[in-house]
């Protein structure tokens, strides 16, 4: 059998910014509306530093308003709720994205749920979630997004397809059940308890690892043929002391059993920012009644 074909994430993040860009540009053009995202960073963890400009970078690349608020490490819950609530009231803030893991003095569920509804771009509100369970106007969750749209481009029809997503977090894995639910795919959604894992993700079409453990899904657990996004961005050390990224899936040996899967890096990593893009724009038409670009 033929070696895996690489889904290209990094190419299909660029694609979706430029369309992101033209979106915005046309915004600006017929309604002279220039969307805005502001992004809040609770104290100095150097990974959330990175995301947090990187997305400041691509929110200005794409022409939007990009806000970066940082708060200190120390910073109290009711000073980062003060935050939230200003970013709410502010007209010109359409998106509203609190970086994650919040320090342990600062409830992520209280934040999260201070965020208006509507701005919420990470789409973790209670009231995004239900909708994305019951139907509605959701805002979807980026990553999540970012794992339909990769799939969409390499698969011809999702429907009737067996997916299995291993892994149940709220950022990921229950979003993603979901949204393959909506394509129409018969859905398993796996976990730490889940007897015979392997059996189980042999049944898979369409497997997608989000645990967070390097290499945990091994070559012998992919149904020939099938198409594997690895959620997983793990950091393991290297001999010479530096580290590497891996995924959860073991690369080397699914590339020689799956029809298709995403490296890591440069697979699902750079869908996150292009999607939470995306998800500024269709905030920020819904909040002046303009009708969103369709959603992927
Ligand atoms: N930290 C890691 N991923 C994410 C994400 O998608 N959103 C937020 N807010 N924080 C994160």
């Amino acid at each position: 059998m033929a070696e895996a074909r690489i889904i290209d994430g990094k190419t299909c993040a660029a694609g979706v910014r430029a369309e992101v860009a033209a979106q915005v540009a046309a915004l600006g053009r017929d309604h002279g509306l220039t969307p805005g995202l502001a992004v809040v960073l609770v104290g100095e963890d150097p990974a959330s530093a990175v995301y947090v400009r990187n997305k400041g970078r691509q929110t200005e690349a794409a022409g939007m308003n990009g806000w970066q608020h940082r708060l200190a490490a120390d910073a109290t819950e009711a000073e980062v709720l003060a935050k939230v609530a200003a970013l709410n009231a502010d007209p010109a803030v359409h998106g509203i994205l609190v970086q994650l893991p919040l320090p342990a003095q600062v409830e992520a569920r209280a934040v999260i749920e201070a965020i208006d509804p509507a701005k919420d771009v990470d789409g973790f509100h209670p009231i995004n979630a239900g909708r994305l369970v019951a139907g509605g106007e959701a805002l979807v969750p980026c990553t999540p997004r970012g794992c339909l749209i990769l799939l969409r481009e390499t698969l011809d029809d999702l429907a009737g397809a067996e997916a299995v997503v291993v892994g149940r977090s709220n950022i990921v894995g229950k979003p993603l059940a979901l949204l393959l639910l909506g394509q129409n795919c018969t859905v398993t959604l796996a976990h730490s308890r889940t007897r015979d894992l392997a059996g189980v993700c042999r049944r898979a079409d369409i497997l997608v690892a989000a645990v967070g453990r390097a290499g945990m899904i091994r070559g012998d657990w992919i149904k020939p043929g099938a198409a594997v996004i690895d959620v997983g961005i793990n950091r393991v050390p290297t001999e010479s002391g530096k580290h590497r990224l891996v995924g959860d899936v073991a690369f080397d040996e699914a590339l020689a059993v799956a029809g298709a899967i995403t490296p890591v890096p440069g697979g699902v990593g750079p869908m996150t920012i292009a999607c939470l893009l995306a998800n500024t724009v269709t905030a920020a038409c819904r909040q002046h009644g303009i009708a969103p670009p369709e959603a992927a």
